[in-house]
């Protein structure tokens, strides 16, 4: 993971937050721990499988219809396995939810919400967007989820920092063009002879001349790559004054938010599903078959048998040969069952995090109309950390901002507060980016903090160190599996949801058709 500061600050994701995922591995695999290869690749089971092979498919019970619990029973449904999916929320989809006018939200220790959004309006609560090359695209491909860009990536959206705003072009253009300049002149004055021909130095000296747009001496003195006050058109435009000098570029620290999209997992393009996140999860849902979720169920115990696994929930009791657990694991803690103290001990390893949204409809897209904003995403320093602008529905008369999107310390603040103290906070943070018309022509706001979800209380969770509860969970205990984000490498990712479900999938199929 390359240091995006602002991004990523307190949102080190995952374990490999400290060396990243490869040096995670490396240490996996020193320690005897990395799973062998070919146990990741996705086999999904066949109907056919059983038919030749005469044996029934198997009954399983999946905990949580999340997106990894959706995953587990559509795949094993395709090949006739009977799933039951146990959901203990009023409704499928876990941290995928996309709130719409009418929904309620409810929260822990906290007042409920209802969103009050007009006719078409929605905000993602949960994931927002989606990398072109994460395996949700390829569900959204099957199941005929139609998909649009999602723009994370605008020159045209602001970097405030220090009290300051910029447009993110004029951040990107002063950062690249001082550090061009820098080593441009380090070329010149041979200090980097060592390392380079004459040829080499001389088509170095040609890329950074593009690449900071230098003058003549490789000095940088500004560029058209910074903005305009006022745009070219029939006359020469009116360029932004400045730049400051590289002392002043350095000191206002707008570099920190310019390097977010180089991320293999944040780099332009990405994706949405057309009017809304869930989408994913309605037709998940449909295909698995409606009378096959069983929301309100809360799971109360968990017992493996030597034939089969008992789930208790609040509804009553079901046996079935095999059990998928895709329940956040601090949640999965909680529930009684005979796995074993390590079991519970690994399940409580992972550290959940709090991430918190807002969403802000407004009557009038200001931000296309006067920032000349379409989509994408400012970056601060403030506790709001940052802005996202729609990036469907242009020109439409409402639009909803995300006016925060933060996590840890800063999410729990404001999921600390009422949400009418959340959204006057965020107006305040807001109004130093845009001015006084952030706001005005409010019409209603909502807004999650994770960590205050029932059945979920945690935005992700972060794996504390490298050690053996990470690996002993991705191996079923006994007939129950886990599955879920939190076992992968794509944590805060429905990727890893689908991913991790795609795997436990293939493990029990390969399992029962090996038993006799
Ligand atoms: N997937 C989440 C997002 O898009 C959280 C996340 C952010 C995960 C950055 C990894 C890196 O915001």
């Amino acid at each position: 993971m390359e240091g995006a500061a602002l991004t990523r600050r307190g949102l080190l994701v995952g374990i490999g937050a400290a060396g990243g995922a490869g040096a995670m591995y490396a240490a996996m695999g020193a320690l005897g721990l990395a799973p062998a290869r070919q146990d990741m690749r996705f086999a999904p089971p066949q109907p056919g499988d059983f038919s030749l092979r005469g044996r029934a498919a198997a009954k399983v019970v999946i905990l949580g219809a999340g997106v990894a619990g959706l995953t587990a029973a559509y795949e094993l449904g395709k090949a006739g396995y009977d799933c039951t999916v146990l959901e203990a929320r009023g409704k499928a989809g876990g941290r995928n939810l996309t709130l719409r006018g009418g929904d309620r939200l409810d929260e822990l220790n906290g007042p409920s919400q209802e969103a009050r959004f007009g006719e078409g309006v929605y905000f993602n609560a949960g994931p927002g967007r989606i990398a072109p090359w994460m395996v949700p695209l390829d569900y959204c491909r099957e199941l005929g989820v139609p998909i649009e860009t999602f723009v994370n990536n605008n020159a045209q959206a602001y970097v405030h920092t220090n009290g300051q705003s910029v447009r993110a072009r004029t951040a990107r253009a002063d950062m690249y063009g001082y550090v061009a300049e820098l080593l441009a002149k380090a070329t010149n004055v041979g200090a980097l002879d060592q390392k380079m021909t004459k040829d080499d130095r001389e088509r170095l000296l040609e890329f950074l001349r593009r690449f900071g747009d230098l003058g003549p001496e490789f000095d940088y003195q500004g560029s058209p790559r910074r903005g305009f006050l006022k745009y070219p058109a029939t006359e020469a435009g009116t360029p932004l004054p400045g730049p400051g000098r590289l002392h002043d570029v350095l000191a206002a620290g707008t570099g920190r938010a310019i390097t977010n999209d180089f991320g293999h997992d944040q780099a332009t393009p990405m994706f949405q599903p057309v009017g809304g996140m869930d989408a994913i999860v309605a037709k998940l849902a449909e295909a698995v078959g409606s009378d096959r979720i069983r929301t309100g169920a809360r799971v109360t115990k968990i017992t493996n048998l030597a034939d089969g696994v008992e789930v208790t929930w609040n509804g009553g009791q079901i046996k079935a040969d095999y059990c998928v657990a895709t329940l956040p694991p601090h949640v999965l803690a909680r529930i009684p069952h005979n796995l074993g103290a390590q079991v519970t001990a690994a399940l409580k390893t992972p550290v959940p995090v709090a991430a918190g949204k807002i969403g802000l409809e407004y009557g009038r897209r200001w931000w296309e109309l006067e920032d000349r904003i379409y989509g994408g995403v400012t970056e601060t320093d403030l506790d709001i950390t940052h802005i996202w602008y729609p990036s469907h529905d242009y020109h439409a008369e409402h639009g909803v901002l995300v006016g925060y999107y933060n996590t840890d310390e800063h999410a729990e603040l404001y999921g600390a507060l009422t949400p009418e103290d959340r959204r006057r906070r965020a107006l305040t943070q807001g109004r130093k980016i845009h001015g006084d018309k952030y706001g005005k022509g409010l019409l209603s706001s909502v807004s999650i903090a994770w960590e205050r979800q029932e059945h979920i209380q945690g935005g992700w969770v972060r794996w504390p160190s490298v050690d053996s509860a990470f690996t002993l969970l991705q191996r079923p205990s006994g007939r129950v599996y886990f599955a879920g984000d939190w076992l992968t490498q794509l944590i805060a990712w429905q990727a890893g949801a689908m991913e991790s479900a795609r795997g436990v999938v293939t493990h029990l199929h390969q399992r029962v058709l090996q038993s006799s």
